[in-house]
């Protein structure tokens, strides 16, 4: 078994020192604000994307963004400002008072674009609209040009459901679908073989989500669907701004969300919570030799305490970092630890992630830095 050599450093330069859940200053000194976010590298600089929050339950809402930021060294972040901040518009879809949540970006190569896509809620409509959301822009830091939002895949099948399967609802099941209250978890005979074909014609919904970008250049939008009970993996087209007509449903009626993929050694790793709103609950990682599945189930990947494993550290997971030019094998594992009563006081976790053979680990660190790969 290869060994784990994480060396915390606990009493190293706070400007070199990563320290989860505590407040994490930028280089104006003001704290981070971006939540549920992702990170692009181009071109040697880091950018990290997040949506925006104010102060109170008001902040659970879309009011100012999605904030980005920069940095050389993951630990300086310069902020750059709102990337894309809400429309002043009343009648848009991204007014204030809408729910904008995991932003991330791609960079295309093809169109030279920068892409964002993060889940939308239309204001007003708590969380029935389940949305994707897309804006594109020629830099990094943008500005984003919002192109609009749509559910996703409408008029598409599944490409992993029997061809029998492909029809409409019958009238019985649409009654049956009907008389069911969807609250976002799990419920008792949840009718989670219905839902894919209830939304054929309109679209399938599309929460929480993330963005992957294979070593082919092939990207996938891969998002919490079905009332949040399965996950769906949709190709994009190349220039990375539509679904392509291409997915598959992943974990079907499990209640998978924050999804969050990343890539080594030919496989590939999916990071999951649970679904149980703000609260934390325990992370899964699956594994697959193919992005389209099957997923084999690795179960929960963090080491500790049991509260450790059942709350992943107090926190749900948003994105995996892989540390490209510290070299191989070494990747962050980025969370959140929400505070829905006073948003903006959200806290993000950052962990090292590392591998035991082909099973990652996370371990709590009160503190530690990059020094903690090269052992
Ligand atoms: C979480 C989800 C968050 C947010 C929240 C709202 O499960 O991961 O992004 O949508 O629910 O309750």
């Amino acid at each position: 078994m290869a060994s784990l050599s994480l060396i915390p450093v606990l009493n190293g330069n706070p400007q070199g020192v990563f320290r989860p859940g505590e407040i994490w200053p930028d280089k104006n000194g003001v704290a981070i604000n971006a939540h549920g976010g992702g990170i692009l590298e181009h071109q040697g600089v880091y950018y990290w994307f997040g949506e925006h929050k104010i102060e109170g339950q008001l902040g659970n809402l879309a009011m100012v963004g999605v904030h980005v930021y920069s940095s050389p060294d993951l630990f300086n972040w310069s902020d750059q400002g709102i990337a894309l901040p809400v429309s002043c518009d009343p009648n848009s879809e991204i007014a204030p008072g809408c729910v904008l949540e995991r932003p991330k970006v791609i960079y295309n190569a093809l169109t030279k674009k920068f892409v964002m896509w993060f889940h939308l809620e239309l204001r007003s409509a708590g969380y029935t609209a389940a949305r994707a959301g897309v804006a594109v822009a020629d830099s990094p830091t943008g500005p984003y040009h919002y192109l609009g939002s749509f559910r996703a895949n409408a008029g598409v099948w599944p490409a992993n459901t029997p061809e029998g399967d492909r029809k409409a609802l019958t009238a019985e099941e649409t009654a049956l679908v009907n008389a069911r209250k969807f609250h976002g978890g799990p419920f008792p005979n949840f009718p989670h073989a219905l839902l894919w074909r209830r939304d054929f014609e309109g679209g399938q919904m599309a929460r929480d989500m993330t963005l992957f970008v294979d070593d082919d250049g092939t990207a996938w939008h891969v998002y919490a669907s079905e009332e949040n009970s399965t996950l769906h993996f949709s190709r994009l087209t190349d220039d990375y701004l539509r679904p392509a007509g291409d997915y598959v449903r992943v974990f079907p009626g499990e209640f998978r969300e924050a999804p969050t993929i990343m890539k080594r050694e030919g496989k590939y790793y999916l990071f999951t919570s649970g679904c149980t709103g703000w609260k934390p609950n325990p992370l899964k990682v699956a594994v697959a030799d193919s992005i389209r599945g099957p997923w084999i189930d690795l179960g929960n990947p963090c080491e500790g305490s049991d509260d450790e494993q059942k709350t992943t550290f107090s926190s749900q997971p948003t994105f995996i970092l892989p540390l490209k030019a510290k070299g191989a094998d070494h990747y962050i594992f980025m969370a959140d630890r929400w505070r829905p009563d006073n948003a903006i006081d959200g806290r993000h976790v950052w962990l090292p992630l590392q591998f035991r053979n082909t099973h990652p680990v996370i371990r709590w660190h009160e503190s530690w830095n990059l020094n903690a790969f090269e052992n």
